[in-house]
């Protein structure tokens, strides 16, 4: 076993704020929507506004990292061992079976992570923020007669807003329960939180040796 650097200062770093921020506006959010009372309704809106703005400056550094660090090619679709990946969840996990892909600083995501990461990143903040914006804004687009807006009804982009709340949910939970299927139950959690993860040294090895030859791959 080698001990590998995985997860960058800054990557860990936006990890576990963005986390800490979704499910505080999860929070937040939920007790505007009526679901139970805790901070009471005033400071509930009022504190859902500002982890709305946080989330929203530490989305934009993050953009920023990922395109001056070269990141985001870890989440270039791929069907490649797509098909093994998704046996492996479904079956092979159960049978103890060999992880069907190797991990590596270069490739951190299996097919199905970096598919279900980028889903994340295209998908559902974009549907969540829009959504926020809108309704956060909603009476300024109104008093300045942006037709488009405000043709829209409140409770629709409330109804949008709550949807992409619940799914964002449902994807925390499925995320939390995957990051237990690694070496170990916290192998994973470990990682992002030292940046250090403990991997195979011949894994390690596969897994360069697999790189040079995609990277001869593409050259030829
Ligand atoms: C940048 C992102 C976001 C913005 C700009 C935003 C904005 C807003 C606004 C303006 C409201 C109405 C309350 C108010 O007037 O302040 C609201 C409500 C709500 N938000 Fe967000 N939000 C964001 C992210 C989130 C996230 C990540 C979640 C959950 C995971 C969430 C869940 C909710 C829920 C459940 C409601 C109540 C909807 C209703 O029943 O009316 N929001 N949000």
């Amino acid at each position: 076993m080698k001990q590998v650097y995985i997860y960058k200062k800054f990557e860990r770093f936006w990890h576990w704020s963005q986390a800490a921020l979704i499910l505080f506006l999860a929070l937040t959010g939920f007790e505007i929507h009526g679901s139970f009372s805790l901070l009471g309704f005033e400071k509930a809106v009022l504190f859902h506004r500002i982890a709305s703005y946080l989330l929203l400056a530490l989305i934009a550094f993050s953009i920023f990292w990922h395109f001056t660090t070269g990141e985001w090619k870890q989440y270039i679709p791929t069907i490649s061992k797509l098909k093994e990946q998704i046996q492996y969840y479904t079956v092979g996990i159960f049978k103890n079976a060999p992880h069907p892909t190797i991990k590596s600083a270069r490739k951190k995501l299996n097919p199905l992570q970096a598919m279900t990461y980028l889903g994340f990143k295209l998908l559902m903040a974009p549907v969540m923020i829009l959504t926020g914006l809108l309704y956060l804004y909603y009476k300024t687009f109104d008093v300045n007669d942006i037709i488009v807006v405000s043709d829209i009804p409140l409770e629709w982009i409330a109804w949008a807003h709550t949807l992409g709340a619940w799914l964002l949910m449902a994807f925390i939970i499925v995320h939390v329960y995957m990051t237990t299927t690694g070496h170990t139950v916290t192998t994973n959690i470990k990682a992002m939180i030292t940046g250090w993860e403990l991997l195979e040294e011949d894994e390690q090895k596969d897994s360069e040796t697999n790189e040079v030859d995609e990277i001869k791959k593409e050259i030829s």
